[in-house]
């Protein structure tokens, strides 16, 4: 085996960027087990593990994101299990926030007021993006923040793993709005957190939704060196 070279390695980091567009390409079931055994390798308080993954693709996939869209165009309004980020966001985070809202509606041209475009956009969310494979991520019932820590560190190898493979992935926080319908659909225990979702697939490299990359804060912005 050649040796990794860390150049490589923070390259691969720092190219990770939420794909939103998918080509039709179905991903084989040996490199998302290959992956998401790999991904097991990341840490968690006392190796507890607390991460469990529905991976789905077909009609499977294609079922589940029929009735997330039916419940989306029915009006039926979001319940997530837990909050993704403070209600009232503080600054810096909200002109984060708002900068990266903003700059991806700009990318696509899409307008300030242009409600019903927006509303289109949010609805793709629950198709998944169109990727051949959905993974839903959920954590045990008595899940605590540490749970959701580990489970973060998990995410992040099986997307830095997909990516190692050329497949894109988003986090989806918006299908976690609908935990109800998701663990009846999966035979998931109802007493289960449903934390996100993840659209995974080979990228549409045509799409411009998928040339947006949102600026990161400085080094110096987080990082307090004490050296
Ligand atoms: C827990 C979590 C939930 C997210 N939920 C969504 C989502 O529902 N829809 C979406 O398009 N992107 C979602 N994202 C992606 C973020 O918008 C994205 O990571 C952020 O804007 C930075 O962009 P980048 O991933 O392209 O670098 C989520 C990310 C995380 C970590």
């Amino acid at each position: 085996m050649s040796k990794t070279r860390p150049e490589d390695v923070l390259r691969l980091i720092a190219s990770r960027h939420s794909t939103r567009a998918f080509r039709d390409r179905p991903v084989p079931r040996p490199l998302l087990a290959a992956v998401l055994a790999a991904a097991a390798n990341a840490p968690s308080s006392r190796n507890t593990q607390p991460w469990a993954v529905a991976v789905l693709r077909g009609e499977a996939r294609d079922a589940l994101a029929a009735r997330l869209q039916d419940a989306f165009d029915r009006g039926v309004p979001p319940e997530p299990q837990f909050l993704n980020n403070p209600s009232s966001l503080s600054e810096p985070f909200a002109g984060r926030a708002r900068a990266t809202g903003a700059g991806l509606f700009d990318h696509l041209g899409i307008a300030r007021d242009d409600g019903a475009a927006r509303r289109a956009h949010l609805r793709r969310n629950l198709d998944f993006y169109g990727a051949p494979v959905a993974l839903i991520f959920h954590l045990p019932g008595d899940a605590v923040p540490g749970s959701f820590l580990a489970l973060g560190c998990f995410l992040q190898n099986v997307m830095l793993g997909l990516l190692a493979h050329g497949v894109g992935s988003c986090p989806q926080y918006s299908v976690a709005g609908y935990p109800a319908l998701i663990k009846e659909h999966l035979g998931i225990d109802a007493e289960r957190i449903v934390v996100c979702a993840m659209a995974v697939g080979y990228p549409d490299g045509d799409a411009p939704i998928n040339r947006y990359v949102p600026e990161r804060a400085p080094l110096d912005d987080y990082a307090d060196w004490w050296w």
